[in-house]
């Protein structure tokens, strides 16, 4: 998805900008570009990786100490040099990188046309730098141009803007589309992300949808577009270090993060105490609950619903966010959990707005503070996960599936369902998981690595799994269609006679999840259907199952926990073996083809 980057100070803006689009870089992109001011304005651009454009016009000569870059994941017009930003107005003398999309971008080009302007691109963009010109040729300062364009145009945009003729400033704009200032020592940055300034700067202002900043080396000036007043706003002191943004010696951020749940799960369940009585309360006073989510994020939801099922005694319904509008129904009496790692997910944001705009209360769980999933909610719940930079979704879906458990219990002990004893061991246990979190990964990786060298050549992966193994199957099968690129499908075992199960032939690798608890038996014999038809059987089972190995290829043994706790074990191989499969294809398993961190459109 688009990055933006800002920087203005005393030092060469192109270096720092350039090292700033490298660590917007995992949030998907096909072009990049810069732009700078020294006493005219410089711009290099194009379409590919930033190393290779870099190689191609050597951003490093550019002058000036104030500039803008940007990453972009085409929406208007394809790949190319010219839909790379910046856009710059006709005069040369403004420049513009935007995130989001224009909605209203024709009718303005057309406007614009008929004052004289030309389009050199295909992009939504080009319009703002062009009425910005517009404005200031009526005579407007930047400022006032700015946010005379900005009050003209539909859609959701974060922005940011130089201008030749007042190159003391960067303003920066937000709507709907993520915007932070990072605030240093005589110099000042705007980015994206938090990721982007973290060498420079800890300290950040989050922006807030119709704000705009105006930003000199030494101070950051914010104000409402609308009325132009101004909003005092605290910085936030990011804890997270440069080293937690970089992959501490792993080769690939998926590895590290992978490695990285104990503590996400940790921090997690640590923090959750203090948020769960507010979300219960809500949960507890609602007619109908729909957990709404994308992806991997929608497993978590799965497991959530399952959990909550079970202890609580609660029904809930699961959506895929994108289907929400289509199929759901909600009023004054609904409940609408939304789970987004991101937080700036496009398809849950809008079904977030769907159920408000139908009076539904709004509660989300979301690993980014200050995403704009919390803004657009009435009360919001975090996941501590740390930053995830691999695009492939990993310690945040365990972070996500913790939280959800220990609400779970929470609302159990509140409806009195079980007893207090009954409970409570839960509770010991799942704040014991981390450390079982940490024996899974040492026991199976180096078995899990054996097996990924065995099978990378597979064309097709089945997943099966039963209650709450489903979702974890789900989630293993979308890990490896992600980063490994293999057909992989979930089914749950019970629906394998339904029809896949004429797929099953010789040789073909069918991974089995098998929980403990009530699903058991019924699972170890679609296990043995499997077998029966040549499948290649690679079984997830508790530790000392010595009838799961009877039947199995291959058996990856999971200490044991509580089957409500298995997601946070069971995933950990599946994860493993997609991570080692994209390695000995090849791939890079932290930029997958196609695919962004962050999915900002519909
Ligand atoms: O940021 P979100 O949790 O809303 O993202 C949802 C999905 O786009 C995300 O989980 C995606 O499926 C991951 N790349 C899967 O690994």
């Amino acid at each position: 998805m688009c990055g933006i980057i800002g920087y203005i100070g005393k030092r060469q803006a192109a270096a720092i900008l350039l090292d700033g689009l490298k660590r917007l870089e995992y949030r998907g992109y096909d072009s990049a570009g810069i732009a700078t001011i020294s006493d005219k304005l410089h711009m290099k651009k194009d379409k590919g990786k930033i190393e290779e454009i870099d190689r191609r016009l050597n951003f490093a000569d550019m002058p000036g100490t104030i500039g803008i870059g940007h990453t972009r994941w085409a929406t208007h017009g394809e790949p190319s040099q010219k839909n790379a930003h910046p856009h710059i107005d006709n005069a040369g003398k403004i420049a513009v990188v935007h995130n989001g999309i224009i909605e209203n971008y024709e009718h303005l080009r057309h406007f614009l046309r008929s004052n004289g302007y030309s389009f050199y691109s295909d992009t939504d963009t080009e319009v703002v730098p062009n009425l910005i010109n517009y404005f200031m040729r009526q005579g407007h300062d930047f400022e006032e141009a700015v946010r005379s364009t900005v009050s003209r145009l539909k859609g959701s945009y974060a922005l940011g803007i130089v201008s030749l003729d007042e190159p003391d400033k960067l303003i920066a704009v937000r709507k709907e589309s993520p915007l932070i200032i990072g605030l240093g020592v005589d110099e000042m940055f705007i980015a994206s992300d938090v990721p982007a300034v973290l060498p420079y700067t800890k300290r950040v202002i989050v922006m807030e949808d119709g704000e705009m900043a105006i930003v000199t080396s030494v101070k950051a000036i914010i104000k409402r577009v609308d009325s132009g007043e101004i909003v005092e706003r605290k910085p936030l002191e990011i804890t997270w270090t440069i080293e937690m943004a970089e992959k501490r010696g792993y080769p690939h951020f998926m590895l590290k993060e992978i490695h990285e749940q104990p503590d996400a799960v940790r921090e997690t369940l640590r923090a959750a105490q203090k948020e769960l009585d507010g979300l219960c309360d809500m949960l507890l006073n609602a007619k109908r609950i729909y957990l709404v989510a994308c992806g991997t994020a929608y497993h978590a939801a799965l497991i959530g619903k399952y959990a909550l099922a079970q202890l609580a005694g609660m029904s809930t319904e699961v959506v895929i966010s994108s289907e929400f509008q289509e199929s759901c129904m909600a009023d004054e009496g609904t409940v609408l959990l939304a789970i987004s790692q991101s937080g700036e997910t496009a398809d849950t944001l809008k079904a977030v707005r769907v159920a408000k705009a139908n009076g539904a209360k709004i509660a989300c769980l979301t690993n980014v503070v200050g995403s704009s999933i919390t803004r657009e909610s009435d009360l919001v719940c975090h996941t501590y996960a740390g930053p995830e930079i691999g695009v492939a979704a990993t310690k945040t879906f365990s972070a996500q599936v913790a939280y959800l458990l220990s609400l779970a219990i929470r609302l159990a002990e509140k409806r009195s369902l079980k007893s207090k004893k009954e409970l409570n061991e839960l509770a010991i246990q799942l704040h014991k998981i981390p450390e079982t979190i940490l024996d899974t990964l040492q026991i199976v990786e180096p078995k899990v690595k054996d097996i990924a060298r065995r099978h990378k050549d597979a064309t097709n992966f089945f997943f099966i799994g039963r209650g709450i193994g489903y979702p974890i199957a789900m989630e293993g099968a979308l890990k490896l269609k992600e980063i490994a690129y293999i057909h992989s499908e979930a089914t749950p075992a019970g629906e394998l006679k339904h029809g896949p199960l004429a797929l099953i032939q010789r040789g073909v690798p069918v991974v089995a999840v098998v929980v403990p608890g009530a699903s058991y038996s019924r699972m170890l014999s679609n296990v043995e259907e499997v077998g029966a038809r040549g499948g290649e059987v690679i079984a997830l089972a508790v530790e000392g199952d010595v009838e799961v190995g009877k039947h199995v290829t291959e058996l990856i043994q999971i200490p044991k926990t509580h089957e409500l706790f298995t997601p946070l074990t069971y995933i950990l191989p599946l994860q493993l073996l997609a991570y080692f499969i994209s390695v000995e294809r090849g791939l890079d398993p932290d930029r997958p083809r196609h695919l962004a961190k962050s999915v900002t459109v519909e």
